[in-house]
């Protein structure tokens, strides 16, 4: 087997990230600088200020990859970049550096879909992980259940009707007053509580598809806290907290089990932010042993927004034979086909 290394751009939310990934699987470097402590404050990602840390560390954030990997741009059989979904002003950034590189050095530019990139981050961290399997995706801006085939292939299952998983736990949060991104924060606090403790809807849970709806679990959260206040009672945040997750898991964790039921699959992996939720982890895992499957998930650093992942993907893109035009544009509502 050749020596094929791929350089992978990252720029759709808050993270600019950079990776220089050998055959598809061996990271050789991965830089990724968050944006994260200047959108704290507004409570999400501000896209104008988004965008203008791209600009400002896109340069920077490649060399420290190329660095890091000790290769040079000659070195590199393409190039591959996210071209949505994300925030359209920062995809634009990571896109120009990306065909830069590739005019420049006269080799492949591959446009990658984000959510793709979640999906490879599991054969990144699990090197003889292969299809067929069950893909659960996850993040802040999808909801998807795949069943994948084989490398580059995949069926749609169901998705989210209207907000992502991680939607409701930021929007959750939100109205909690808990900070955000509200994931990270509502786990922890769920941990504290009495997931039992408040009756909420799990839509859609016992519907005959693989498609999924949060926003009725939000606003029946967003009714109980108006309840109470008019009450004049005080909301038991912890129990508010872990009684929503209870309800999102659940929900999640019947979908999988369901797919996996039909497509009598033997592994199923997780991708998006919403993966690291430690309940969903357990429950899952516990459901699948039952059944003699095994549940994968990426290791911390490879669940939020990463630019190896986007290599990942590239490579075996590349190796099949997909090649992008230079009039790629970004394409901020791009879904999985
Ligand atoms: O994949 P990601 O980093 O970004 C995109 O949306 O593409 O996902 C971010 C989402 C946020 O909504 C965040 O609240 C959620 O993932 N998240 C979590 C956890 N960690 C991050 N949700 C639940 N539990 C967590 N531990
Ligand atoms: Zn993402």
């Amino acid at each position: 087997m050749g020596n094929d290394l791929i350089l992978g751009i990252e720029s759709s939310c808050d993270e600019t990230s950079a990776a220089v990934v050998e055959n598809g699987r061996n990271v050789l470097s991965n830089v990724i600088a968050s944006q994260i402590d200047w959108h704290r404050k507004f409570g999400g990602v501000v896209p104008e200020i988004a965008s203008r840390k791209h600009v400002e560390l896109m340069n920077p954030v490649i060399e420290e990859a190329m660095e890091e990997a000790g290769v040079k741009f000659a070195d590199l059989s393409a190039v591959a970049v996210t071209y949505g979904p994300g925030l359209v002003g920062g995809l634009l950034v990571g896109i120009a550096a990306a065909k830069g590189i590739a005019y420049a050095q006269q080799i492949p530019l591959i446009a990658i879909n984000h959510i793709e990139g979640h999906i490879y981050s599991n054969f990144i961290a699990h090197e003889n992980l292969e299809p067929p399997l069950v893909c659960l995706t996850v993040s802040g801006g999808h909801t998807d259940l795949l069943y994948f085939s084989q490398f580059g292939e995949y069926q749609i299952l169901g998705r989210t009707r209207d907000d992502a998983a991680g939607e409701s736990f930021d929007k959750v949060a939100r109205v909690l007053e808990l900070g955000y991104p509200g994931g990270p924060i509502i786990d922890k606090l769920a941990k504290e509580g009495d997931g039992e403790a408040i009756d909420l809807p799990r839509p859609l849970i016992n519907a005959d598809n693989y498609d999924f709806s949060f926003s009725g679990l939000k606003t029946a959260v967003l009714n109980y806290i108006n309840n109470q206040k008019q009450r004049g009672e005080e909301v038991n945040k912890a129990n508010l907290a872990a009684s929503f997750q209870q309800a999102a898991v659940d929900i999640l964790v019947t979908k999988v089990i369901k797919a996996v039921e039909e497509t009598k699959v033997k592994n199923v992996i997780l991708a998006g932010g919403v993966a690291s939720n430690q309940q969903l982890r357990a429950e899952l895992e516990s459901e699948l042993y039952n059944l003699g499957v095994e549940l994968y998930f990426p290791p911390p650093k490879l669940c939020t927004d990463n630019a190896a992942m986007i290599a990942s993907v590239g490579y075996y893109h590349w190796k099949s034979g997909k090649r992008t035009n230079y009039d790629l544009n970004a394409e901020p509502n791009l879904h999985l086909e």
